[in-house]
C-alpha cells in the first residue's frame, strides 16, 4: 500500500502510517488552533514509533502535510504557499517531543524565522498521551514571540489563531509595496505547433504575466505521469531555473497528478491553458452574472483536480491560476468549494430566471437578434462600434470582452433588429467555460442571423474559422442564416480568398455598407412584413397573430382587421398550416 505520510516512515507498521494518512482527509473548524482529537492522535502515533510527527496546516485548517522525523528531530519542511518569500508563509508548523518537552528548541525557532510559518507549535508527549503546548510567532523586524506554555487540553485557540492575523499585517507591512508591480515570469511548453504556442503567449500576457522563455517538444501522446515524460521534465526544470520562472505554463489540459508531479519536480508553479483561459476570464468577468458564472467554472475545475489527492501546495502561493473575480482570492479549502459552489449555484439560478423574464418581453416585441461571433481578437467589437456609433470597450487583447453587449439598430428599409457582441471563442475553449458562459453564448443560439467574424491580418484564419464553426456546433447553433465576414482587410497580406465572404475593415470603415445590405437581405429572407386579412368572425386569430410578430399597421375594412406585421417566415408557415392561405392579405 502506498502513503503519503513523509519523511523517516521505514519500519514503522501500516495501521499507524493509515492513521497518519489518513490525517490529510482531516479539516479544522473555523476557530480551531489545534484540536484536541488531533493532538491525541499525534501523541498515540509519536509514542507508538518513538519519533516526532510534523503536521502542516493552512490558515484554511487544511492539513497539507504530515511528516515524520527521528525520535529528537523531524526535517522541518518550507512550505511557503506564497509567492512573496517576505510574508508569513499562510501553514503553520505543528509537530510534537516525544521527550515530552513541550517547550520550542532553538532549531525550532530558527525554522520558524527561516521559513516563515504563520506559527511553529510543539506539543510535548509522553505514553502516549500530550503533555504541554508552546508556540512561536513572528512580529516585526523578524522578531520571535514565544507564547507561555499551556497546558494542552486548554490550548488558547482564540488568542493563537488572532496572533497569526496580527503578525501577517506587521511582517506583510513591510513587504507589500514590494510585489504589487512584479509581473511573473513564465516560461511555456507546448506540445502542439508554434502557432497554439504563439497563441498561449498572447494569453500569458493578456494574464499579466512576463514571458521569458517558450518550448515546444512535438508528442503523439502525453506522458501519463507528467506529460513531457521525465528526461524532459529534468531539462525544463534546468531552465526553469536558468530563467528564473516564478510559473510554467503547459499548452493542454493536465490532471492534477500532473500539476503535482511536475511541480515536484520544476519547483516553480504549474498551471495549464484551461486555468490561464479561466484566469483571464476572472479578470475581465465585469457583470455580476459573468463573475458568478467565471468563480463556478474556476471551482469547478479546481474541485476536479483535488480529489483523492491533497492540496497542490503552490496552487497558494498566488498569482496567475489562483485569482478569482475582481479582488478575490479562490478559495482553496475542499469543503468551502463545496459550499461556495452550491451558493454560486443558486444565485446564478436566480439571474437566469430574471434573464428568461427579460429574454421573453424581448421576445414579445419581437426584434431580431443577429449576433457577431468569431474567434477572440477578430474584431468584434470594432465592428460593433463601427456599425452602431457606440463605444464598446476595444483592446489588442484577448477576450476584451466578456459580457454581450446589444445595440438597438435599424436597416435601410427601417427594419429594426438587435446587433450583439459576444465572447471570443478560442481554441481549447475549455469546457467548464462554454457551459460557464451559456448564457452569453446562447445569444448566438438564439440569434436569427449569425454573422461570423474572421481576422483576414491573422495567418490562421482557416483555422480559427474551424474553431468557431466547432463551437457553434458545440452549441447547437447551426440553423440559423449565416453571414462570412473576413475583417482587417486593411492590414491583411495577401488577401485571404473566402468565397461568399464579404471583405470589410472595421476600422478603416470599407466594405461597412456591403455588410449592412447582407445584414438587411438576410433579415427579410428569415424575417419580413406581410398582411393579413382576417374576417370579424375569426377574430381570435388577430391576437395569435400579434403574440408573433411585431404590428406595423392595424386598420378595419369592410371586410375584417387588416393587419400588416413583421413576422419569422416558419412562423408564418405556423399560421398558414393551422388556419388557411386565405388569412394572407393579396395585394391589390
Ligand atoms: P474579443 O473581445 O477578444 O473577442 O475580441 P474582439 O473580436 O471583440 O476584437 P476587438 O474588436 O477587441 O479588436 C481586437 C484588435 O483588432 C484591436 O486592436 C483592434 O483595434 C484591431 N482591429 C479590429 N478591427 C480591425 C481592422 O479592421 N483592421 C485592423 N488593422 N485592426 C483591427
Amino acid at each position: 500500500m502506498k502513503f503519503n505520510v513523509t519523511g523517516n516512515i521505514e519500519g514503522i507498521r501500516e495501521a499507524i502510517l493509515a492513521r497518519l494518512d489518513d490525517l490529510y482527509n482531516y479539516e479544522l473548524e473555523d476557530g480551531e488552533f489545534l484540536p484536541r482529537e488531533l493532538m491525541k492522535i499525534l501523541a498515540e502515533c509519536s509514542c507508538a514509533v518513538n519519533r516526532e510527527i510534523a503536521l502542516y496546516i493552512t490558515r484554511d485548517g487544511e492539513i497539507v502535510s504530515v511528516s515524520v522525523g527521528t525520535d529528537c528531530d523531524v526535517e522541518l519542511t518550507d512550505y511557503r504557499l506564497r509567492r512573496n518569500v517576505n510574508r508569513l508563509s499562510y501553514v503553520r508548523c505543528v509537530h510534537t517531543h516525544p521527550d515530552g518537552d513541550g517547550r520550542l528548541s532553538d532549531v525550532d525557532l530558527s525554522a520558524l524565522k527561516i521559513f516563515r510559518y504563520d506559527a511553529m507549535t510543539a506539543v510535548g508527549v509522553k505514553n502516549g498521551e500530550p503533555t504541554f503546548v508552546q508556540t512561536a510567532f513572528l512580529v516585526e523586524n523578524a522578531e520571535v514571540m514565544l507564547s507561555d506554555t499551556a497546558r494542552w487540553y486548554k490550548l488558547p485557540d482564540a488568542e493563537w489563531l488572532n496572533q497569526i492575523d496580527l503578525s501577517d499585517e506587521l511582517v506583510g507591512r513591510e513587504e507589500t509595496k514590494q510585489v504589487e508591480d512584479e509581473r511573473e515570469r513564465a516560461v511555456l511548453m507546448g506540445i502542439e505547433n508554434t502557432e497554439s504556442l504563439e497563441e498561449l503567449r498572447r494569453l500569458a500576457e493578456t494574464a499579466g504575466a512576463e514571458v521569458v522563455g517558450a518550448f515546444l517538444q512535438k508528442r503523439d501522446k502525453p506522458d501519463g505521469a507528467m506529460f513531457i515524460g521525465k528526461g524532459r521534465a529534468e531539462e525544463l526544470a534546468r531552465d526553469c531555473q536558468a530563467l528564473e520562472a516564478d510559473v510554467c505554463i503547459f499548452d493542454e489540459e493536465l490532471t492534477g497528478m500532473q500539476v503535482r508531479n511536475l511541480e515536484e519536480t520544476l519547483h516553480v508553479k504549474v498551471i495549464d491553458r484551461t486555468a490561464l483561459i479561466l484566469d483571464i476570464f476572472a479578470q475581465r468577468a465585469s457583470s455580476a452574472e459573468g463573475k458568478l458564472q467565471v468563480e463556478l467554472a474556476q471551482l469547478q475545475y479546481r474541485s476536479a483536480r483535488l480529489i483523492g489527492q491533497g492540496l497542490v501546495l503552490s496552487r497558494l502561493a498566488g498569482g496567475i491560476g489562483t485569482r478569482g473575480p475582481g479582488e478575490s482570492k479562490l478559495e482553496m479549502n475542499r469543503r468551502r468549494i463545496r459550499e461556495r459552489m452550491t451558493e454560486l449555484r443558486r444565485k446564478l439560478d436566480e439571474l437566469e430566471k430574471q434573464r428568461n423574464i427579460r429574454r421573453k418581453s424581448r421576445e414579445r416585441n419581437d426584434i431580431p437578434v443577429v449576433a457577431l461571433v468569431g474567434y477572440t481578437n477578430a474584431g468584434k467589437s470594432t465592428l460593433l462600434n463601427a456599425l452602431t456609433g457606440s463605444d464598446v470597450y476595444v483592446q489588442d487583447q484577448l477576450f476584451a470582452t466578456l459580457d454581450a453587449v446589444s445595440r438597438r439598430m435599424e436597416t435601410a428599409e427601417k427594419t429594426p433588429y438587435l446587433l450583439t457582441d459576444t465572447v471570443g471563442f478560442i481554441r481549447k475553449l475549455p469546457h467548464t467555460l462554454i457551459s460557464a458562459f451559456r448564457s452569453t453564448l446562447d445569444e448566438a443560439v438564439l440569434a436569427d442571423v449569425l454573422v461570423i467574424v474572421s481576422d483576414g491580418a491573422s495567418p490562421d484564419m482557416l483555422k480559427q474559422h474551424d474553431t468557431v464553426e466547432q463551437v457553434l456546433d458545440e452549441l447547437g447553433a447551426t440553423a440559423q442564416k449565416r453571414i462570412e465576414v473576413i475583417n482587417k482587410c486593411d492590414a491583411a497580406d495577401p488577401m485571404p480568398s473566402f468565397p461568399g465572404a464579404v471583405m470589410i475593415s472595421a476600422k478603416t470603415g470599407e466594405g461597412l455598407e456591403d455588410l449592412k445590405a447582407a445584414i438587411a437581405s438576410a433579415l427579410q429572407e428569415t424575417y419580413a412584413p406581410v398582411s393579413f386579412l382576417i374576417p370579424f368572425s375569426r377574430y381570435g386569430i388577430l391576437a395569435e397573430i400579434r403574440g408573433m410578430g411585431r404590428v406595423i399597421t392595424e386598420e378595419h375594412t369592410d371586410e375584417g382587421t387588416a393587419v400588416t406585421v413583421m413576422i419569422a417566415r416558419e412562423d408564418v408557415e405556423k399560421l398558414v398550416r393551422k388556419h388557411g392561405a386565405d388569412i394572407i392579405r393579396q395585394k391589390d
